[in-house]
């Protein structure tokens, strides 16, 4: 059922007598309907709102605050979205896709968690080499969670003023009390840096300690953090969150996900997709998905047929930074990917990829050798 999160919480917020909560989710529910072009329901909801804040919170609600800017130079601390769940597929494989699950349950399972007075710490640090999907995945949690999504870089909060950086920080971290969301940390690993930082040492060292001891305040916000370089992260501050999940180059059977979702409207076979499988192997869905989109490109301004060859020579290129498909230096290229896999790469593949016959090819090793 559609609204089914928002109504749910309206509903457990409404029983507990928690009226912040349930004023909060009934303004979610209205962004949401207004997304949906649901005017009518919004004038409804948005009328008693306004007549039970003007009552008994003031004139303004949570909901109408502005995201906190850096006091120096005004640049915003974090973006506010909210993603949808069909922008924002991310493909993991099986036990990455359960730990998401177990998290999403977890929090699902906050109010039955809180009542029975365990404590739950609703965080998770994403990690892993770049352009393997943190990002993405960050925004599809928010969306199957039904919340926003506030996205706060490190590089925005670190700030060369003294003390700074912490009061970026706790304007954050008050914003995102201020309404259920998913508070997401990118660059993670640069504000641990910045402990060490000559300036900023004690400040930052007690901001960034009481920014996880305080995860457990933090309401209905989730916490996720993200880092390339999780050996900078302070081993201390490592352990506070609840959830961790390495992020890794694809799978096989991820990128084959990757390829069919990226290519589904155009005409490729099925060993068309699976040729782009075997050879991507290494590449990150960043690196996938520019190469594809890099070719669909070309092909659509050439107004070129669909050709699995060009993508696959574009896939090579990406994968080895030494490789070229000129007539120079061929032979050397030539050997050098035989050489990898002579099964993959044999010398009848090799003649389509440089665009000649077998025979050429079987004539330029034996000139060669
Ligand atoms: N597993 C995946 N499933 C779907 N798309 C993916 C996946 N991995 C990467 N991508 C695509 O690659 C692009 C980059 O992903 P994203 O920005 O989330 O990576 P990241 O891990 O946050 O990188 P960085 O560490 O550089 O911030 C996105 O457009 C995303 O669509
Ligand atoms: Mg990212």
């Amino acid at each position: 059922m559609k609204y089914y999160a928002e109504i749910s919480k309206i509903v457990n917020g409404a029983l507990s007598g928690d009226r912040k909560r349930v004023t909060s989710y009934t303004e979610m529910l209205c962004e949401k309907l207004e997304k949906d072009g649901e005017v009518i329901a919004i004038k409804g909801f948005r009328e008693k709102l306004s007549s039970i804040n003007s009552r008994t919170i003031g004139a303004h609600s949570t909901f109408s605050r502005p995201v906190p800017v850096e006091k120096d130079n005004r640049f915003s601390l974090a973006d506010k979205t909210f993603p949808s769940v069909q922008e924002q597929i991310v493909f993991l494989p099986a036990d990455e896709q359960k730990m998401i699950g177990s998290f999403i349950s977890y929090i699902h399972k906050k109010d039955q968690l809180d009542s029975m007075g365990i404590p739950i710490n609703s965080t998770l640090l994403l990690h892993g080499i770049p352009g393997t999907g943190k990002s993405k995945l960050a925004g599809n949690l928010a969306a199957s969670l039904g919340l926003p999504l506030i996205t706060a870089r490190a590089d925005a909060l670190i700030s060369s003023y003294l003390g700074s950086t912490s009061k970026n920080i706790r304007s954050l971290l008050e914003y995102a009390r201020s309404e259920p969301c998913v508070l997401f940390l990118d660059e993670f690993d640069a504000i641990a840096k910045a402990r060490d930082d000559k300036n900023e040492i004690g400040e930052l060292k007690r901001v960034v300690v009481s920014l996880l001891q305080n995860i457990d305040n933090l309401g209905d916000t989730i916490l996720v953090a993200a880092t390339n370089h999780v050996h900078l992260l302070d081993p201390a501050i490592g352990r506070r969150f609840h959830y961790k999940m390495e992020l890794k180059a694809p799978t096989e059977e991820v990128r084959f996900q990757i390829f069919s979702s990226l290519l589904d409207r155009f005409s490729f076979s099925r060993v068309d997709i699976e040729n782009f499988v075997t050879l991507s192997n290494g590449l990150t869905g960043a690196e996938i998905e520019i190469v594809t989109f890099d070719y669909l490109r070309q092909m659509v301004i050439n107004e070129d047929k669909i050709e699995a060859i060009e993508l696959i020579r574009k896939t090579l290129l990406s994968r080895f930074s030494w490789l070229s498909f000129t007539i120079e230096n061929r032979f050397n290229n030539m050997s050098k990917l035989h050489s990898i896999d002579k099964k993959i790469f044999s010398k009848k593949f090799i003649s389509q990829l440089w665009n000649m016959s077998q025979s050429n090819v079987s004539k330029i090793f034996k000139e060669n050798n």
